[in-house]
C-alpha cells in the first residue's frame, strides 16, 4: 500500500485547520503533510501527529517539487483557479472546497454517502469538487428518502453559521457581540453586509438577476448534479449569529403519500445520519449538538398539516466538518480505496 504526500492549501484557515486535524486519523498512509497558505503565513507552523510543520507559500512549482499526491484546496475560488491546474499537472488529485469547479461538466461533485461512484470521474481533470456546505447536509437527508419514496419538490430555508465566511466570519460575530455587551467602541470586524450580532441576514453570496442569491442557486443546481435528479428545489439562505453549525428547515413533497414514521425509519438507517426526534423530552437537533461532530442530525420529522405527500423536518450539521473538511476527507478515503481496488 502506498503512503501519500498530502498538501492542504489554506492550511491556516478555518477549514484547512480542520482538514489537518482530521488527517491525523485517516485510514490511509501519509508520508508527509505539506501545509500551504499565502506568504503572510510563512514563519507560522501547524502541528500534525505531534510534530511542528512549517507553513509554506503556495506556488505553481511546489506540487511537482514535493511530489504531492493529494491536494486539498480551501483558500477561496481565486486560489483554486490559479493553482489547482499546477497541482493536477504535477499528478496530484485535487479535492477542491471552493465553488470554482463545482458545476464544470467534467468535474465530479461528490458527497460520498450519495454519489460515491462519481469519484471515478476524477480521471477527467484530476479534480473532485466538494459541494457547498448547505447542499452537503441536505442531500445526505434527501438521497435515502428519494431512493425509497421519489421526491417531487423540496423547499428549504437555511440558518447558516458565520463559519461559512471563514475565520473572519467567526471573529466578526465574536467582536461585534463583545462590543454590544460591553457597550464599548472597540473595533469590530465586519465580514457581512450588515451587523450579524443579535441580527440575521437573508443574504449569502451575491444577488443574481432572478432575485435569488448565488448561495441559493448553488443549493438548487448542486443538488441535481450530485443526486442525478430533476425534482424541483427552492432555497432561502439566511446567515444567523451562530458560530459553526448550519441548520435547515426542509419541506419535501413526494410523488405519493409518506408518513412521518416511514420517513423516520429511512433516516434512522441512513449513513452518517442521527435522528434526534423525541418531542416529549424536548429532543431535536440544534447547532450546539452538531458542533465538532461528523454526523448530520435530523428531527422535527412531521407530516404536513394539509398535504399527505409532504414531510417537514429540521436538519443540522457542523459546517466546517460535515459541510467541508469531513466530506473532503471522506472523498479522499474512498478515492484511495478505489485506487487500490
Ligand atoms: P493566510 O492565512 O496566509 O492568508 P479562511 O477561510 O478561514 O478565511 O482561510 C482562508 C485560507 O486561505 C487561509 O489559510 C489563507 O492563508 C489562505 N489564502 C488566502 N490567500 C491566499 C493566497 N494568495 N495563497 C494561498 N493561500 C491563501
Amino acid at each position: 500500500m502506498k503512503d501519500f504526500v498530502v498538501a492542504v492549501v489554506g492550511a491556516s484557515g478555518a477549514v484547512g485547520e480542520e482538514i489537518i486535524s482530521l488527517l491525523e486519523d485517516v485510514d490511509f498512509g501519509i508520508k508527509e503533510l505539506v501545509p500551504l497558505a499565502s506568504s503572510r503565513s510563512v514563519g507560522k507552523s501547524v502541528t500534525f501527529r505531534g510534530k511542528k510543520i512549517n507553513i509554506l507559500e503556495t506556488t505553481h512549482d511546489i506540487f511537482a517539487k514535493l511530489n504531492i499526491d493529494i491536494a486539498f484546496f480551501s483558500a477561496g475560488g481565486n486560489i483554486s483557479s490559479e493553482f489547482a491546474p499546477s497541482a493536477t499537472k504535477a499528478g496530484a488529485l485535487v479535492i477542491d472546497n471552493t465553488s470554482f469547479f463545482r458545476m464544470q461538466d467534467d468535474v465530479p461533485l461528490v458527497v460520498p454517502e450519495v454519489n460515491p461512484d462519481d469519484i471515478g470521474l476524477w480521471k477527467n481533470t484530476g479534480i473532485i469538487a466538494n459541494p457547498n456546505c448547505s447542499t452537503i447536509q441536505m442531500v445526505q437527508v434527501l438521497a435515502p428518502l428519494h431512493k425509497k419514496f421519489d421526491i417531487q419538490r423540496v423547499d428549504v430555508s437555511t440558518y447558516q453559521a458565520v463559519s461559512g465566511a471563514g475565520k473572519k466570519g467567526m471573529e466578526s460575530l465574536l467582536s461585534q457581540t463583545a462590543r454590544e455587551i460591553n457597550n464599548s467602541n472597540n473595533e469590530v470586524l465586519s465580514s457581512f453586509s450588515h451587523k450579524i450580532a443579535f441580527n440575521l441576514i437573508p443574504h449569502i453570496d451575491v444577488f443574481l438577476d432572478n432575485g435569488y442569491t448565488k448561495e441559493e442557486i448553488k443549493m438548487i443546481k448542486e443538488t441535481s448534479k450530485i443526486m442525478h435528479s430533476n425534482f424541483q428545489v427552492s432555497a432561502t439562505c439566511v446567515r444567523v449569529p451562530i458560530l459553526r453549525s448550519h441548520s435547515e428547515s426542509i419541506s419535501i413533497r413526494f410523488n405519493s403519500k409518506v408518513t412521518a414514521k416511514e420517513a423516520r425509519e429511512v433516516l434512522e438507517s441512513a449513513e452518517n445520519i442521527i435522528v434526534i426526534d423525541d418531542i416529549s423530552k424536548n429532543e431535536y437537533p440544534m447547532p450546539l449538538i452538531a458542533t465538532n461532530t461528523d454526523n448530520t442530525y435530523v428531527g422535527r420529522i412531521r407530516e404536513d398539516y394539509f398535504d399527505k405527500n409532504t414531510i417537514h423536518l429540521f436538519c443540522v450539521a457542523d459546517q466546517i466538518r460535515v459541510g467541508a473538511a469531513t466530506n473532503a476527507i471522506r472523498i479522499a478515503q474512498k478515492w484511495v480505496k478505489m485506487r487500490e481496488a
